[in-house]
């Protein structure tokens, strides 16, 4: 699970188990949106060899090997981790193990909680020591789900005997046989492995946004930027997208989980640029509802404004941390009319936005809008018509926010196309540094000018 699903079913806990999402998943229906992974279930399901409970005692006698793949959301009120759920279905779990077996950890966790759960079931087992504790991280992408478990780049056992080595490679026989490379370790690189494959991909992504900051201030088209980057073999062009930044249940809880549990080991100095990371990724959202206030004349009050995407990206209706409804609250509470419309995720962000106003479509959602904002890049949006748009919308005023449209389409259309880090016009005669006006526009508070090209 990536970090586990939003509010996923879990499996081996009395505490936290939902009967009916159980019930859901015996019926071969999924409650999440994710493609392909319905049509795994239902012939898993029919295979006779999956079955969904809530029953912890009988879980623990089916199981040779039992995957705890419950989430680590953020703590209330903290940046740390919230345990409760893992150490909720460990405990339970651990009370019905009488024979030797294998628990593995899936979920996200901070370094050192392996160590401290194999001391509490081997404590708390009937079996004792005769029970052991693998972390097999888990790196798939939602969106991806199937692919990315299938097909992944790596497996990571981190185990403590050959034994315990053993029974994972046994689980994983037909992935490793197609020659994926499995890197065994202990159990504290392996709870570090997903936290450092996490932050750096945040780190990619906040380094190209930073980049925008600077383009924005300069005249510089982050779009090019990331292209010529991309091309040098050693940086590479995966997370190197620019725009409103990453969100979802993993990324951000992630690198500030990891912040916290290293400074709590004191080598939080080790790792404080994360604190940046995270910083960065924040001011898009509010540099991506000034553009859009920009392009409304300085005032969104009354302005009628399409938000299209709610998820956190494209192919998900996971709307945890979601960057594009964000925005779409910020701007409702800064008076904008706000429409969203997202293919997906209408059911979740209406459950967590019900005061913003929602559409039944791409085109109700542009009907009428003042600016129009692209905020997650679903393929819809991408392959709509700017021409057909430019029909529904009152204004030609659009920010993509995901630098996910054909700037030179919409232009050729007649939208004033704007996107952060891009310029305005793009394409246009580089800055001239030397000029007292550049020098003096230059001190301005990166905000006054953003996105905007100087004479
Ligand atoms: C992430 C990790 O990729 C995965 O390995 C781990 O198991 C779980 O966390 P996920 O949260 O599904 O997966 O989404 P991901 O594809 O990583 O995207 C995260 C966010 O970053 C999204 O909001 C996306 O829009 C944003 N993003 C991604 C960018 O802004 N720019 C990019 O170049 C790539």
């Amino acid at each position: 699970m990536p970090c586990a699903w939003p509010s996923s079913a879990t499996t081996s806990s009395d505490s936290t188990s939902n009967q009916a999402k159980i019930d859901e998943l015996a019926a071969g229906r999924l409650p999440i949106f994710e493609p392909g992974l319905e049509e795994k279930l239902r012939e898993a399901l029919a295979s006779g060899r999956l079955l969904f409970t809530t029953d912890t005692a009988l879980a623990a006698h089916h199981g040779n090997v039992h995957f705890i793949c419950v989430g680590t959301p953020q703590a209330k009120g903290s940046d740390a981790a919230d345990l409760t759920y893992v150490d909720a279905a460990v405990t339970a779990l651990a009370a019905h193990l009488h024979r030797k077996c294998l628990i593995v950890g899936k979920s996200t966790v901070p370094i050192g909680t392996a160590g401290r759960l194999t001391r509490l079931v081997q404590e708390t087992a009937p079996a004792g020591t005769a029970v052991e504790l693998a972390w097999n991280p888990e790196f798939l992408r939602e969106g991806y789900a199937v692919q990315d478990t299938l097909e992944p780049d790596r497996l990571v056992f981190g185990t403590a005997s050959a034994w315990a080595h053993a029974q994972l490679a046994a689980c994983y026989t037909s992935i490793i046989d197609a020659g994926t490379p499995v890197v065994a370790t202990d159990l504290a690189t392996a709870e570090l492995v997903k936290v450092a494959a996490n932050s750096f991909l945040a780190t990619k992504i906040s380094y190209i946004n930073a980049m925008a900051e600077v383009c924005e201030a300069t005249g510089a088209d982050v779009a090019e930027l990331a292209t010529a980057l991309s091309y040098d073999t050693r940086i590479g062009g995966r997370f190197l997208k620019p725009g409103l930044g990453f969100g979802g249940g993993c990324l951000p809880k992630d690198i500030r989980a990891f912040a916290h549990r290293a400074e709590t080991l004191g080598v939080g100095q080790a790792v404080s640029f994360l604190r940046q990371v995270d910083a960065i990724n924040n001011r898009r959202r509010q540099r991506t509802v000034d553009l859009i206030t920009e392009l409304a004349g300085g005032d969104v009050t009354g302005v009628q404004v399409a938000c299209l995407g709610a998820a956190f990206k494209p192919n998900s209706d996971d709307i945890r941390d979601a960057p594009a409804l964000d925005v779409a609250r910020m701007l409702h509470e800064a008076g904008a009319r706000v429409t969203v419309y997202d293919p997906q995720a209408m059911p979740n962000a209406r459950r967590a936005y019900p005061d913003l106003d929602y559409a039944d479509g791409l085109d109700e959602a542009v009907a009428g809008a003042g600016v129009v904002a692209l905020l997650t890049e679903w393929e819809q949006f991408r392959q709509a018509d700017p021409a057909v748009l430019l029909e529904l919308a009152a204004a030609p005023c659009i920010v993509d926010g995901r630098h996910a449209l054909d700037a030179d389409a919409y232009r050729a259309a007649g939208w004033d196309y704007r996107a952060l880090g891009r310029p305005v016009q793009i394409g246009a005669p580089p800055l001239d540094f030397e000029s007292d006006l550049a020098e003096a526009r230059l001190d301005l508070p990166v905000a006054e000018h953003s996105n905007v090209r100087l004479p």
